[in-house]
């Protein structure tokens, strides 16, 4: 087991660039959860913030197979990653690092994005999820990933276009070619994943979510329970946000490596880094009762919700991952969580989780207080 709240006694620690694990001394592996039939460490790992782009510079080659062998080495035994991040040096960095020990790992991945080259892949216009796509690019994924399998194949935004059954048709035939494991849909809403469902069961649901982005709280973590379909929250500290330590705004971030500057993520500007301040002070005063940081209680909040929901913070820093595994050790009181819920209540978000461009390629109510239509409007949920 793990030992301690604020890093892990069990990591190989140091290590040359690239080092393969520690085999001889096998680290135990986190305590596990289900997504639907899957078993997976109750934390996974984000490999999105190793590449240029999105947060920032990313990291070297060698320093990302680094960092992911740490991972593994820290018990994290469940690795998230897509074709569109890099685009595709993501997958490659997973593969490369994960070959030592590809069949203790469950690596999920995603296909959804057109790629070629100069494509649009904001809002709907860049979502490609035609048939034809949708092999090839797992058959591309499969190779940088250099495994025969992924475990766990997720369309990464829904696609208006395609209608969701076909894509669950064209994923239920590679699970039955063998290169894929398991179905996954990525910000989905309700009706959609229900269409999906009912043609192949869908192992996960992959939305964000955190202390500060409660959509999946109006009706998707409901279907999921419903259904028994495991729940992952992508952005679980809020894009670094709730660690208390990012605080640059996008008026001081390079729009060319920083994806919340190009795009101007509403909760990212000067204002709102200020005005959501008191959010990460409530995640603080909790933490300290309990000797741990901000961060680690946000990981702790979303894995004491429910028992199906598996957070993958992301990082490209060991001591971040560290800290970040170590929150499967916070056990929050029924009181910690009655104050991280009324201080939400009381003190409400200053900004959209995404620019509106992104939210429309959003299949859920991403406006909080709104409904789920599913497929964008297109796919009326059933009556109750
Ligand atoms: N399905 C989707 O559409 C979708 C969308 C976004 C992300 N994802 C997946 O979800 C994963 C996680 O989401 P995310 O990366 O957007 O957001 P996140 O995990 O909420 O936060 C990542 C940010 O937090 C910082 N950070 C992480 N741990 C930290 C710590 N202990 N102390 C201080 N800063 C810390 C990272 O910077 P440092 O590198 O400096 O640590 C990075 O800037 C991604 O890696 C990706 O696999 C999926």
């Amino acid at each position: 087991m793990l030992a301690g709240i604020t890093g892990c006694s069990n990591s190989a620690g140091g290590g040359k660039a690239g080092a393969a694990p520690n085999q001889s001394n096998p680290t135990p592996s986190l305590p596990t959860r289900n997504l639907g039939p899957l078993q997976v460490t109750a934390l996974g790992f984000g490999a999105m913030n190793v590449v240029p782009g999105y947060y920032g510079p990313g990291v070297s080659r060698a320093d990302a197979i680094t960092l992911i062998r740490q991972v593994f080495d820290s018990g994290v035994r469940f690795i998230d990653t897509a074709q569109v991040y890099g685009p595709f040096l993501s997958e490659e960095y997973v593969g490369e690092a994960t070959a030592p020990f590809r069949n203790e790992v469950v690596i999920a991945s995603k296909f959804g994005f057109n790629l070629t080259p100069g494509a649009d892949v904001t809002g709907t216009g860049g979502l490609d999820s035609r048939r034809e796509t949708m092999i090839s690019s797992v058959d591309a994924s499969l190779k940088r990933l250099r495994t025969d399998r992924i475990d766990l194949l997720y369309q990464h935004r829904v696609d208006p276009k395609v209608p969701i059954e076909d894509v669950a048709g064209t994923v239920q035939d590679l699970i039955k070619q063998g290169k894929v494991g398991h179905f996954g849909l990525s910000q989905a809403g309700e009706a959609t994943i229900r269409r999906a469902h009912k043609v192949l069961p869908v192992a996960a649901v992959q939305n964000e979510y955190s202390y500060w982005t409660r959509d999946p709280e109006i009706e998707v973590l409901a279907v999921c329970e419903e259904l028994g379909i495991g729940f992952v929250p992508w952005s679980p500290l809020g894009m670094g946000y709730l660690t208390g330590k990012s605080t640059t705004p996008i008026e001081e971030l390079d729009p060319k490596k920083d994806l919340r500057a190009s795009a101007k993520f509403p909760r990212w500007t000067k204002e709102a880094i200020a005005a959501n301040r008191p959010l990460v002070d409530v995640l603080a005063r909790v933490g300290e009762r309990r000797g741990a940081t901000p961060g680690q209680v946000s990981l702790a909040w979303l894995l004491h919700k429910k028992p199906f929901i598996v957070p993958i913070p992301g990082t490209s820093k060991i001591d971040h991952m560290k800290e970040n595994t170590a929150a499967i050790n916070l056990k929050l009181t029924d009181s910690d969580i009655q104050e991280l819920e009324s201080e939400f209540k009381r003190l409400g978000v200053t900004g959209k989780n995404a620019p509106p461009d992104f939210l429309t390629s959003h299949d859920i109510g991403s406006y909080i207080g709104s409904n789920s239509r599913g497929t964008h409007g297109n796919s009326p949920l059933p009556s109750r």
